[in-house]
C-alpha cells in the first residue's frame, strides 16, 4: 500500500559469479551523515548470493526509456541470464567499489554494505552510498539531476504497474505551506 515505490536496478558482482542485475523496490534512504540506503532481497534471489559475498552493489536509477530492462531484470534470474549480455547493457567500472554500473542508467550510487538484518522473507542490507554518478546531459543548471529529463520510473506494487509521467512541479520545498489561495 506504499504507492508508488522507486523500481532500480541494482547491479553486483562478486569472485565466482558473472555481473548481474535484480529490479528492486524494497528500497529507501535510512540516512543523511553518511549517505545511507537500504535494499531488502529475499535469499532465493541470485543476487542475495552475490551481495552477501561481495558486500557491495550499485543502485541504478530508471527513467521511463529503462522500462524494458526493468521489468525483464525484475523476472529473469541470473541463474539463467547473463542479463547484461542479453540486454545489450554497458558495465561501467565504479570508482570506489568492485561492482560494474549501468551505463544505460541516468544515476548511479555505488553502494558499500554495513549492516544487514534478517527480517523475515528479506534480508535488509544497509548500506553507506560511497559515490554519486549522474548523466551529464541530465543536470540542470544548479548541477542536480533535471527531473524533466530524467523522466523517472515508478512501481505501484497494488496493481502491478509501472507508471512515469512524474512532471508536474506542484511546489518547493517549504513554500506549500502558506494559506490556499481562493
Ligand atoms: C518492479 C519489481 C520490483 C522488485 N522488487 C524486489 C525487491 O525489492 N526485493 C526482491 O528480493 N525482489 C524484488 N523483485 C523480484 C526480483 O527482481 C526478481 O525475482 C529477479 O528475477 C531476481 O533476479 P536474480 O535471481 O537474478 O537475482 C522485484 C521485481 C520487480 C519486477
Amino acid at each position: 500500500m506504499l504507492i508508488p515505490l522507486p523500481a532500480v536496478m541494482v547491479s553486483c558482482a562478486a569472485d565466482g559469479f558473472k555481473p548481474n542485475i535484480i529490479t528492486i523496490s524494497w528500497i529507501g534512504i535510512v540516512n543523511s551523515v553518511p549517505p545511507m540506503l537500504s535494499i531488502s532481497v529475499t535469499p532465493q534471489r541470485h543476487s542475495h548470493q552475490i551481495i552477501k559475498k561481495a558486500g557491495e552493489f550499485v543502485v541504478n536509477l530508471t527513467g521511463e526509456d529503462n522500462l524494458r530492462e526493468t521489468d525483464f531484470c525484475g523476472n529473469r534470474s541470473g541463474r539463467d541470464y547473463d542479463k547484461f549480455e542479453h540486454l545489450n547493457l554497458t558495465a561501467v567500472p565504479g570508482r570506489e567499489i568492485s561492482a560494474p554500473m549501468i551505463k544505460e542508467c541516468p544515476v548511479n550510487l555505488e553502494c558499500k554494505v554495513k549492516q544487514s538484518i534478517v527480517l523475515g522473507s528479506h534480508e535488509m542490507f544497509i548500506a553507506e552510498i560511497v559515490a554519486v554518478h549522474i548523466d551529464k546531459n541530465l543536470i540542470d543548471d544548479k548541477g542536480k539531476p533535471d527531473i524533466d529529463k530524467l523522466k523517472p520510473l515508478v512501481y505501484c506494487t497494488t496493481a502491478q504497474e509501472y507508471r512515469g509521467g512524474l512532471t508536474k512541479l506542484l511546489s518547493r520545498y517549504g513554500k506549500a505551506t502558506g494559506k490556499k489561495e481562493k
